[in-house]
């Protein structure tokens, strides 16, 4: 599905002088690497601050704190989004509320998000999915008309854009993964909330150390250790200068795939560079489980993201969560296959990836 030491050997000089100069310094966390990627990185997304974080799923919950959910409050997002913001919710003590998907996009369908809103609903995610913007006009609208703030979960969308205006820009927060296999990914994990609201940039700040206001004095609470590696952020400043080049790869398979696969019973959306990133290249097949078979046989491997709605994890079995039902989510899940899509994956091999699937006579 991905070659992460071929993407990673590419620049191997870059990256050994990176960590050189780390470890030189004697500097290893929240210090200049990481200061400077925050500004290069909130620049790159077109907003005004970036706080850099451990991880994803952190992003998700600090910027929801900052935003002002608390336990007991509602927030709203897709089901069918590998349950990261709904692990950060629960974190909180707050509850998920699940709206339906687009079928034409697999994004959160705003209308959708609508019917959910209630006076509890301190929170709307946007999980820009795949690599692709979710609805962004019409769900900073929605949010603009109810007060809600909106939080963009672009663990999947670095770079993706409508109208200009880059994932990270239309929210008032946004959280960022920097996990190994994302359009930009660390050598380990790494995370970040940008934002262009200064209460939001201020309030991650505090939460990321332990509420520290500075060194031991503790102001808030919902704090935890969630502080950006020196070495991470010093690989990451390395990486975002080859980012615009690994995503143009991308959309050259994702082009490719959207024009030469032709199978009756495999779905392929149209091509959408201006919004699209190919994070992840997927189609959907009323008989996926036997074309994902058929694919492994011939040495082409493939992936479900994600296997289980939220709802439908089993975790929640029994409890009155697993009720919903959103009949766009559930119909997507059972179909949904993910080809290889990465910027090392040459044309030949996406050639040898649509042939297969034309080829296949079940
Ligand atoms: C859509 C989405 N949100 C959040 C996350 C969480 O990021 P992390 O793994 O860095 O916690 C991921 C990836 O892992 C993701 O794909």
């Amino acid at each position: 599905m991905n070659d992460l030491r071929l993407h990673n050997l590419a620049i191997y000089n870059e990256l050994e002088a990176a960590t050189k100069r780390v470890m030189a310094s004697g500097w290893f966390a929240l210090g200049p690497e990481v200061k400077s990627f925050e500004t290069a990185f909130a620049a790159w997304c077109g907003a005004a601050w970036c706080c850099g974080l451990a991880n994803g799923t952190d992003a998700i919950e600090l910027a929801l704190r900052a935003l002002g959910v608390e336990r007991g409050d509602e927030v709203i997002v897709a089901a069918n989004a590998g349950m990261y913001s709904a692990t950060a919710i629960r974190a909180i003590g707050a509850e998920p509320v699940y709206a339906d998907i687009d079928p034409a996009t697999l994004n959160i369908d705003p209308t959708d998000v609508a019917r959910c809103i209630s006076s509890r609903t301190r929170a709307i995610i946007a999980t820009h999915l795949f690599g692709r913007l979710c609805d962004m006009p019409a769900l900073r609208a929605l949010a603009d008309q109810y007060g809600i703030p909106l939080l963009e979960d672009c663990a999947q969308a670095h770079g993706a854009a409508l109208a200009g205006k880059k994932a990270g820009a239309w929210g008032d927060a946004a959280a960022f993964s920097f996990y190994p296999t994302k359009n930009l990914g660390a050598l380990g994990d790494g995370g970040a909330v940008v934002t262009s609201r200064r209460d939001v940039l201020d309030t991650v700040m505090l939460l990321r150390q332990y509420g520290w206001e500075s060194r031991y004095k503790v102001v808030r609470s919902g704090g935890s250790n969630s502080r950006l590696d020196e070495l991470q952020a010093a690989l990451l400043n390395v990486k975002l200068a080859h980012l615009a080049e690994w995503t143009r790869k991308r959309q050259a398979l994702g082009k490719f795939y959207a024009q030469n696969i032709h199978h009756p019973l495999v779905q392929v959306s149209p091509f959408a560079a201006e919004l699209h990133v190919y994070h992840l290249y997927v189609v959907r097949c009323s008989r996926r489980d036997e074309l994902k078979l058929f694919l492994g046989e011939r040495g082409i491997a493939t992936d479900v993201h994600y296997p289980y709605l939220d709802y439908q994890q089993p975790l929640f079995a029994g409890q009155p969560i697993a009720q919903t039902r959103l009949p766009h989510s559930e119909a997507a899940v059972k179909e949904i296959l993910t080809l290889p899509c990465y910027p090392e994956l040459g044309i030949a091999d996406a050639k040898y990836v649509a042939d297969a699937i034309n080829a296949w006579n079940p």
